[in-house]
């Protein structure tokens, strides 16, 4: 927790339905306490009905910057009043600046996979990727590795109709990267330099959204998912030897981009790591 709050306290939050599960108060706390920053970062729990209210008491109430989560990412652009243009291709806004009475949104998700990747020395430039899932963190992740220069994006969802939409959509975006929907007969045989998980398939009961050994190179493997920290998706990937990821950096990079945007300081990423995985082993 931050030392003493003040009347020049600068406060931040989180705003979802429901929040009261989030670790980021955790992680954000700890970095204000850690940077000697007079600010605190709390959990807003706001019905759908007053998701507008909510945002324009960020104003009146001078609330420094928020965190947006499910369901709002999208729901909340309307009531903005800038998006960079990463979150407006991405559509969804996770993170909100509050900024002279002017509220501006972007999107942390897509960048803090990106930095999570150089963990494992991964630069996603000109490298061909596999995406499975394609849902709200599959866009996320589909445009900032897009502008990150990669090589060629391969997308596969359990409903093939939703991948095909979401390269329909994003092509013209990126007309330089070629983007395609593929069954996973089409994928095993690509020579991937990295697949990753993004759908929810491992989360909650042990099983995996595909079977690693169908395919013929695959070089790194990133679920997204960060509870449990290894998924039958990862498990398999350390039984065929592919170096391999959990989503924990993701969280915690979005958490860093998220807090740098705020704060113009350079995220103390050891702090935030540590809370959070104090948050998780308490779950
Ligand atoms: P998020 O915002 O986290 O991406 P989402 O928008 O609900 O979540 O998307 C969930 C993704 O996980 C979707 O791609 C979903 O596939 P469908 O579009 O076919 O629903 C995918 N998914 C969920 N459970 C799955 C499972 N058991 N096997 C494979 N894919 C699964």
């Amino acid at each position: 927790m931050p030392g003493s709050l003040n009347g020049n306290t600068r406060l931040y939050g989180i705003i979802g339905n429901p929040v009261q599960h989030t670790f980021s108060p955790a992680m954000h706390n700890g970095a204000f306490s850690a940077l000697n920053l007079n600010a605190i970062y709390v959990a807003f729990p706001v019905l759908p009905e007053l998701l507008e209210s909510a945002v324009k008491g960020l104003k009146a109430l001078n609330i420094a910057g928020i965190n947006v989560t499910v369901p709002y990412k999208t729901a909340i652009i309307p009531f903005l009043d800038d998006i960079t243009p990463l979150a407006q291709s991405i559509g969804a806004v996770n993170t909100v600046i509050h900024h002279n009475g002017c509220l501006t949104g972007t999107n942390t998700d897509g960048p803090g996979f990106v930095r999570s990747l150089q963990k494992i020395s991964f630069d996603p430039a000109q490298k061909t990727i596999g995406i499975l899932g394609a849902g709200g963190s599959a866009r996320a992740i589909l445009a900032t590795l897009a502008k990150n220069g990669a090589k060629h994006l391969l997308l596969n969802n359990r409903t093939h109709a939703r991948a095909e939409a979401l390269v329909a959509e994003f092509q013209p975006l990126f007309p330089h990267i070629p983007l395609e929907a593929v069954s996973l007969e089409a994928l095993y045989p690509q020579e991937l330099d990295l697949l990753i998980n993004t759908t929810s398939a491992g989360m909650k009961e042990p099983i995996a959204p595909v079977d690693l050994k169908r395919f013929s190179t695959i070089r790194n493997v990133v679920d997204i998912i960060y509870n449990p920290p290894e998924t039958k998706f990862l498990e398999q990937a350390r039984q065929l030897g592919i170096p391999a990821m959990n989503g924990l950096g993701m969280l915690l990079f979005q958490g860093c981009e998220a807090f740098e945007f705020w704060t113009g300081q350079k995220a103390p990423e050891e702090v935030m790591k540590t809370e959070l995985l104090k948050q998780i082993s308490t779950k």
